[in-house]
């Protein structure tokens, strides 16, 4: 039998402090996640200086803490993973130290991450991947149909031209006086609504597989302004229920599209949104009914996770193929280049 293999893996491209380890590639003995939404809801958003400095005070309680959950010693660490880009350079930048010192200590290899793959892969914490797959990603800063042709092999065939799905929901729950993020609270409120007000669907040329949400946002806001200056309280339910029905449409139709014109054998939902339950519920049901077997991970790996991270890494740890030690976080990372060499 041979010996298990352990990944340690860091995540800081936002404002979630997260590390985790993972045995095997799939095997999440640790997974800690410290969220600054607290710091952060009071300025409306995530602010990137304070971002930094709180993944700078938190991070070494939370490897430490990482590690002695996962019942292991730092000696039994075979490779430190950590995510490189996309995201916030200052917040990336105290995980890229924080890996390869570790690194470095330890001797052992340093794998650059793509925070996408990670948010896809999570998938594969849950499951097993079948390709060709689709990988439909809605979070905070990404919204992506991804093609996977074979194993960690991306191709992006379309993406949002504007807001992410995960933004406009903020942007809609903000003009609705909820705290940040909002999309829990837009998806909560657009459940119990009865009524539903019919919002326009950004559907883009007849062949795009792009999305817009920014027209959609502002009608939003339109409709509470209407409101608001006929003296008349908006309806708030029924607003939540129609954007969130506008935007489920056409991520969820297209999505459908795609994995039928390229003929994959499943469906992979993920990123923070893929937490939306009436998104959830849709594209389960759009996939039963077209026989497409669908992955969506539980909620605490859909959000920002280190854990993630760890189940992208180890693509790259099973083919040898490591980080060098000069590496730079990479606000822009591109998921196509992050792909496997072999
Ligand atoms: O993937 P994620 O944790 O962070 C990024 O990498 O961006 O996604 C966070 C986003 C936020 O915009 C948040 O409002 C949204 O996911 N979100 C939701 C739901 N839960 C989280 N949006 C709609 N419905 C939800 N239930
Ligand atoms: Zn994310």
């Amino acid at each position: 039998m041979t010996r298990p293999y352990h990944l340690l893996a860091i995540e800081t491209s936002c404002d979630e402090t997260s590390a985790a380890v993972v045995r095997n590639g799939r095997e999440v003995l640790s997974n800690i996640v410290s969220s600054q939404i607290d710091t952060h809801r009071r300025f409306g958003g995530v602010v990137p200086e304070i971002a930094s400095r709180k993944h700078v005070e938190s991070i070494t309680v939370i490897l430490e803490e990482a590690v002695t959950k996962a019942g292991i010693s730092l000696d039994d660490v075979d490779a430190v993973a950590v995510t490189q880009g996309p995201g916030l350079v200052g917040a990336l930048l105290v995980g890229v130290v924080a890996a390869k010192s570790l690194a470095l200590a330890l001797d052992v290899p340093l794998i650059g991450t793509h925070h996408i793959a990670g948010h896809i892969y999570a998938n594969r914490l849950i499951g097993e991947i079948e390709y060709p797959a689709l990988a439909l990603v809605v979070s905070g800063g990404h919204t992506e149909l991804v093609l996977l042709e074979r194993e960690g092999k991306f191709r992006i065939v379309g993406r949002t031209r504007d807001d992410a799905v995960g933004e406009a929901y903020d942007k809609v729950a903000r003009a609705l006086s909820f705290p940040y993020p909002g999309g829990p609270h837009v998806d909560r409120l657009a459940q119990s609504a009865e009524q539903e007000i019919e919002l326009p669907r950004a559907w883009l040329e007849a062949d795009s597989y792009d999305f817009s949400f920014s027209g959609l946002k502002s009608a939003v806001l339109a409709e509470i302004n209407r409101w608001k200056m006929k003296g008349e309280e908006p309806a708030y339910g029924a607003l939540a229920k129609g954007f969130q029905a506008s935007v489920i449409d056409v991520v969820t139709t297209k999505a459908m599209r795609a994995a039928a014109e390229f003929g994959v054998r499943q469906m992979l939902l993920c990123g923070g949104v893929a937490a939306n339950k009436g998104l959830r519920s849709r594209l389960s049901e759009l996939c039963a009914k077209a026989g497409l077997p669908l992955l969506i991970p539980p909620l605490s790996l859909c959000s920002d996770n280190a854990a993630m991270i760890a189940a992208a890494a180890d693509l790259k740890w099973r083919r040898g193929e490591f980080t060098p030690l000069d590496m730079q976080a990479e606000p822009q990372l591109s998921l196509e280049r992050w792909s496997v060499a072999t």
